[in-house]
Order: C-alpha cells, then sequence, then structure tokens
C-alpha cells in the first residue's frame, strides 16, 4: 500500500510538473493505535511493512509515503501521523519538514486567547467545562469512543500549559447531525480573584467548520513550501499558532504562537 501511495504522489507531482508537493492530513479522526514495536525505529519498520499485518494506522502510512516521495507532511487531524519515532527519522533522512497536530479552529482557538488573560491577571481558574455539537462527518467520527479520546485529549492540553496547572472539569464532544457542518461550543469557566472572590464567565462559539479551516489548510500548503523551498527540516514548530496538539515544546498563548509564526515566515522570504 505504502509503494502505492508513494507512485501515486510521485505520478501527480510529474503530470503537474511541481517543484514540490505538499501532503495534508485531513482524513477521519483515528482512535490511537497500539504500539508496535517498529514504531521506534526506521530500519525496523521498514522491514515490519514488508511482513503481514497492520503496522501502521492509515495516518501514519500516508506520513510514510509521503516522505519516501520527498513531499512534506502536514497533519490537521489529531490522529498519529507522522508523530512516531521512525517517522521522524524518515522525515530527516529524507530532509523534510514536516507540521501537525490538529487544526485549531474554535473552541481551543478561543481557549488559547482567553487561558494566558487570567494567567497574567493572576485569577486563579477553578474549573473549566466545555460541550462541543457538531454534525457532518467529523461529528460522526468523534461519536465513535476511540476517536473522540484522542480528540478530547488534543482539545485539553492548552489549559495546563498556559495557566501552568490543570483546573477540575471536562471537554466533550456529542454529534447532532441536524447542525451539519457546523459547530456550537459552549464553555463554563469559574474562577476566583482578590481575597477569593468566586466569579464565573461562559461563552458559546458557532462557527462554521469548512469556512474556518479551510484557509489554514491553504496556509498550512503554502507556509510548508516555503519551509521546504528554504531547506528546513524536521518539526515545524513554529507553527503551532495553527494547531490545537503542536509539537515540540512550545508556548501555548495565541499571541505568542503569532509572533513567532510571523518571524518564522519573515525569514522564509
Ligand atoms: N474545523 C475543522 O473542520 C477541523 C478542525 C480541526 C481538525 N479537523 C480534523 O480534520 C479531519 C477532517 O474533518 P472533516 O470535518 O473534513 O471530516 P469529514 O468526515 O467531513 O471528512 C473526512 C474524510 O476523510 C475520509 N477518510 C476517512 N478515512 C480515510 C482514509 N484512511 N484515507 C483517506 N480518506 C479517509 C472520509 O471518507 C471523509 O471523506 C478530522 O480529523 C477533524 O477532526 C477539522
Amino acid at each position: 500500500v505504502a509503494a502505492a501511495l508513494v507512485a501515486d504522489l510521485a505520478a501527480f507531482r510529474d503530470r503537474h510538473r511541481l517543484d514540490r508537493v505538499v501532503v495534508v492530513n485531513v482524513s477521519s479522526t483515528e482512535p490511537v493505535p497500539d504500539p508496535h514495536p517498529a514504531h521506534a525505529r526506521l530500519e525496523a519498520l521498514s522491514v515490519a511493512l514488508c511482513e503481514p499485518g497492520t503496522v501502521l494506522p492509515p495516518s501514519s502510512l500516508y506520513a510514510y509515503a509521503a516522505l519516501r516521495a520527498g513531499c512534506p507532511y502536514v497533519d490537521f487531524t489529531p490522529s498519529t501521523g507522522a508523530r512516531l519515532p521512525a517517522l521522524a527519522e524518515l522525515a530527516q533522512a529524507q530532509r523534510l519538514p514536516y507540521a501537525g497536530h490538529d487544526g485549531k479552529t474554535g473552541e481551543t482557538l478561543v481557549k488559547s486567547v482567553l487561558a494566558p488573560m487570567f494567567a497574567m491577571r493572576n485569577l486563579a481558574v477553578r474549573s473549566w467545562s466545555g460541550i462541543n455539537l457538531l454534525g457532518g462527518g467529523d461529528g460522526a467520527s468523534l461519536a465513535e469512543p476511540g476517536a473522540n479520546a484522542a480528540k478530547s485529549v488534543s482539545k485539553q492540553r492548552v489549559l495546563g500549559e498556559t495557566l501552568g496547572y490543570v483546573p477540575e472539569g471536562t471537554t466533550s464532544i456529542e454529534y447532532v447531525a441536524d447542525i451539519g457542518d457546523f459547530k456550537t461550543a459552549w464553555d463554563l469557566v469559574t474562577f476566583s480573584g482578590f481575597l477569593g472572590t468566586g466569579m464565573r464567565l461562559e461563552f458559546t462559539w458557532h462557527g462554521c467548520d469548512s469556512a474556518l479551516a479551510a484557509p489554514l489548510v491553504l496556509d498550512l500548503a503554502r507556509i510548508t513550501a516555503a519551509a521546504h523551498r528554504a531547506g528546513r527540516t524536521g518539526p515545524l514548530t513554529e507553527l503551532a499558532f495553527f494547531f490545537k496538539d503542536p509539537l515540540g515544546d512550545v508556548d501555548h498563548a495565541l499571541s505568542a504562537q503569532w509572533e513567532a509564526l510571523r518571524r518564522f515566515v519573515t525569514g522564509l522570504e
């Protein structure tokens, strides 16, 4: 399967006479796969892929094929994708950049602006709970418990990273077929201020998933192509602005991520 994908990517590049192709994963969220010893090293992975049985989840098989075909890889989903040591090794060997994970287009985008505000004003967040209602194909996939768990982990990371502690609360995702491509997120935050005075904030976000995601996918493809052209290899941590669960040890506050992105893009020009 990997060889067929590599051939398809190479044929696409040749047919359109392209200098480079960036592969962006926008397929359905997968459950976290079972660990496999071949995930640790490229050599072991290359051997295991020639043997019977499933070694990689589809997102990682696509990442493997993209990197083998000489294409940078971007993961817009919370799936495993290139997030395996063997694939990081392959990206380095092929001198290719990669980016991810999970586009930040709705509730987490708002969280990454509000959470730093609480931290800067020294307002202690006691709980932060969110309910996401979504329809469309993504909503239907996320109704499956394994995929739902992978997405919920990705959505909660921003709080611990920006506040320095994890407040009480969870993020849940429910499928409501009737709302189609639109998504509603309702969040309740309780916090305490001077002399421990308890207060609360609520917000409701109504977003159109496709309209929010499409421009990010286009920017990611363009910026990753520019990074490849400039000779950048390995994880593109400067693209954290786009992701809920970014690669590397990076700042999770949106304003800091924006500055990092601006510096990065300016440096590529
Ligand atoms: N705002 C957004 O739309 C947004 C934001 C962040 C992350 N994401 C992520 O992007 C992904 C896509 O979201 P969507 O709303 O477009 O979902 P969708 O269900 O509308 O589309 C997913 C598509 O992937 C296809 N697919 C499933 N498995 C595949 C495989 N192995 N190979 C090739 N194609 C496969 C499905 O047939 C479907 O056409 C999801 O993982 C979602 O969590 C979307």
